[in-house]
């Protein structure tokens, strides 16, 4: 009886800890993430980042769309329109966001194509606003790759690392299991917490399970069709111990997914990451058409195809170094 209550009043200490830190996590979640309101300068460049990125990477989209993505860009203009009501200094994000918006507007002259009379002047008086000299960049938000065969992996590190870019073309060429197992082998290098490499990795190469799987995800229009083999990177819950590790596991597995991505770019794969920012009911989904374990938690997903000799790809502006560090 002694032992049960010992047992139980463990059982409930764990369960409570575990409750605490994801309840600690929410509230601090809820009060500064941009899910409830838009308020501060961080809240408005995460938002103008994603929707800037939305366009940049359809202006990347293999086959060429006109008069795309009209409710990003409103969304992008009322975005900017308030973030320069309220005098916030303009960063690399609002650059880049700005530099789209044109970019757009000239893709569509350059081709002959009219622009919405609406969006048109929603954009316009967004560009206007912001029409001081130094503000608006001339840089280009996507630019055309050229392949240069395997001299990837032959690059300095800082040169490779910048040459891997994530890519929404593919040639139509398979990728042949031994080319997997290299690359998933040397993927394997990533570190991970107490060496548990919990990590697993769901390789998808049948056409038919890839276009249930694409149909069930967000953010691979226009390009995912194009994949010749689809990556869902898991973590194994069973290798973790307690309410302290319940977020390793995305770790482990987003260290293994960046190992990964750069076996792949070695290897002359490209490879786009997608999100799997999922609800419950899209979670069931994609375990029915794959079987992944309920002990295994799904975190990534990874298309990817070998390099066609000449892609789009989106440039992706960075902050600047000084305003990602801190000094102590
Ligand atoms: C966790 C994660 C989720 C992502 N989801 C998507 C996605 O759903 N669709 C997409 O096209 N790109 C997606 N990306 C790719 C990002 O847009 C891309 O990494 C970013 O713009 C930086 O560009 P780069 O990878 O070319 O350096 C994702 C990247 C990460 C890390």
């Amino acid at each position: 009886m002694i032992r049960f209550f010992y047992v139980a009043k463990n059982h409930m200490a764990q369960i409570l800890n575990l409750l605490w830190l994801k309840f600690y996590f929410i509230w601090r979640y809820l009060k500064h993430s941009a899910s409830i309101r838009v308020t501060n300068q961080k809240q408005f460049i995460g938002r103008i980042a994603a929707h800037c990125h939305v366009l940049e990477k359809g202006l990347t989209m293999p086959e060429g769309k006109f008069n795309f993505g009209k409710d990003m860009i409103i969304g992008l203009c009322v975005l900017l329109d308030k973030y320069f009501e309220l005098k916030f200094e303009p960063n690399v994000i609002i650059y880049a966001s700005l530099n789209v918006l044109r970019e757009y507007i000239r893709i569509h002259v350059e081709n002959n194509v009219d622009v919405d009379t609406e969006l048109k002047s929603k954009i316009e008086n967004s560009l206007g606003k912001y029409s001081f000299g130094h503000c608006v960049k001339d840089e280009r938000n996507f630019y055309v790759n050229e392949f240069s065969g395997y001299d990837y992996a032959v690059k300095p590190f800082a040169d490779f690392a910048w040459s891997r870019h994530s890519v929404r073309d593919y040639a139509k060429k398979n990728i042949d299991m031994k080319v997997w197992g290299r690359v998933i082998q040397i993927a394997q290098s990533a570190p991970s917490s107490c060496n548990r490499q919990a990590t697993r990795v769901h390789l998808v190469k049948d056409r038919s399970k890839i276009e249930q799987i694409l149909a069930i995800h967000n953010g691979n229009r226009g390009f995912g069709h194009l994949a010749d083999a689809i990556i869902i990177l898991s973590g194994d819950i069973s290798v973790y111990a307690g309410a302290r590790e319940i977020n390793m596991l995305y770790v482990d597995v987003g260290m293994f997914s960046m190992n990964l991505l750069y076996a792949m770019h070695y290897s002359g794969i490209a490879s786009c990451t997608l999100n799997w920012a999922y609800t419950v009911e899209m979670d069931r989904r994609l375990r029915k058409i794959i079987p992944i374990p309920s002990n295994e938690e799904v975190c990534v997903i990874v298309s990817a195809g070998y390099y066609k000799d000449s892609y789009k790809v989106a440039a992706s502006a960075r902050l600047k170094t000084a305003d990602i560090m801190c000094f102590y």
